[in-house]
């Protein structure tokens, strides 16, 4: 097996636990009548597919064989948040004020180390890529500064792994809390990511494959920001300059979370983003 192969392995099967980790005690209770109204739409848009494709048996009992594939690889995460998500943060965002959300993905970890204003993310003595150094402002709907927000961030490195989930990367790396100071400022040292590829030996990759579409996602910084009597704010920030941010396969970006980072003289990043929360509700 080479390392691509393991990463790839052990990134689906990671984010099932992740995700059944976050689940603990908070199942959903949703009515029969809209369960029915769900579950009957979603199999009569399956129908409507077979009908307008002529989708033949061969087809059909491949379709069935690829979705005991997915789960016996643990990416049923992987493949709902790259392709699924994004229409329930559309739906859900039409009531939100403040800045701009997209998905949360399958790589989120809680409980990372709280780190001050001003501060460098856990890394590696060598860490690979570009050295970035992002800045901000968290305020409320009026202006007003937010001491004590709290930034939790985690990114892909400059190859485009997530600790946690890819082998060969420590547990930890490039994920921290950043708390914002009394004028709601914060000052973070980080790398630019690369961007990112799902992972192509799984059947999520092997559905991309076949259908011959491509498999990345541009590069991105996750965030979600949180403060006392505030919505949380899950979110992206990407890069202007990226190849893919037209096409990410997991039609996640919007224009108002892309960063112009400037390049310093010593050729590392500055880059530069306020948010802005709404009340609680
Ligand atoms: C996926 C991975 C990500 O890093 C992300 O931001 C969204 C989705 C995925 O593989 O499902
Ligand atoms: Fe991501």
């Amino acid at each position: 097996m080479t390392t691509t192969e393991q990463t790839a392995a052990a990134a689906g099967a990671s984010a099932t636990e992740a995700f059944r980790a976050s689940m603990q005690g908070s199942a959903a209770d949703v009515p029969a009548e809209r369960i029915s109204a769900a579950a009957r739409a979603v199999l009569d848009g399956v129908h409507s597919a077979i009908r307008e494709h002529g989708l033949t048996y061969p087809e059909f009992q491949a379709a069935k064989q690829w979705l005991i594939e997915v789960g016996e690889a643990g990416e049923w995460p992987l493949f709902l948040d790259v392709f699924v998500e994004h229409a329930v943060e559309e739906v859900a965002s039409k009531q939100w004020n403040g800045s701009q959300g997209t998905i949360l993905g399958p790589y989120y970890l809680p409980d990372q180390p709280r780190l001050p204003a001003s501060a460098a993310l856990p890394m590696r003595a060598e860490e690979p890529g570009t050295p970035m150094v992002f800045t901000g402002q968290v305020r409320d709907v009026t202006g007003t500064p937010i001491a004590g927000a709290e930034l939790d961030i985690w990114q892909a490195d400059g190859a485009g792994d997530y600790s946690g989930f890819a082998a060969g990367v420590p547990d930890g790396n490039l994920r921290g809390v950043v708390v914002t100071g009394e004028d709601g400022r914060f000052e973070v040292r980080t790398m630019r990511p690369a961007p990112y590829q799902i992972p192509t030996d799984g059947p999520t990759g092997k559905l991309i494959a076949a259908a011959d579409w491509h498999a990345w996602r541009p590069a991105h910084v996750h965030l979600i920001v949180r403060a006392e009597g505030h919505r949380p704010i899950t979110t992206q920030l990407y890069f202007d300059d990226d190849k893919w941010l037209d096409s990410d396969v997991a039609s996640a970006t919007k224009p108002e979370l892309v960063l112009s980072p400037s390049k310093q003289q010593d050729g590392s990043l500055r880059a530069e983003y306020d948010f802005e929360l709404e009340p609680a509700r």
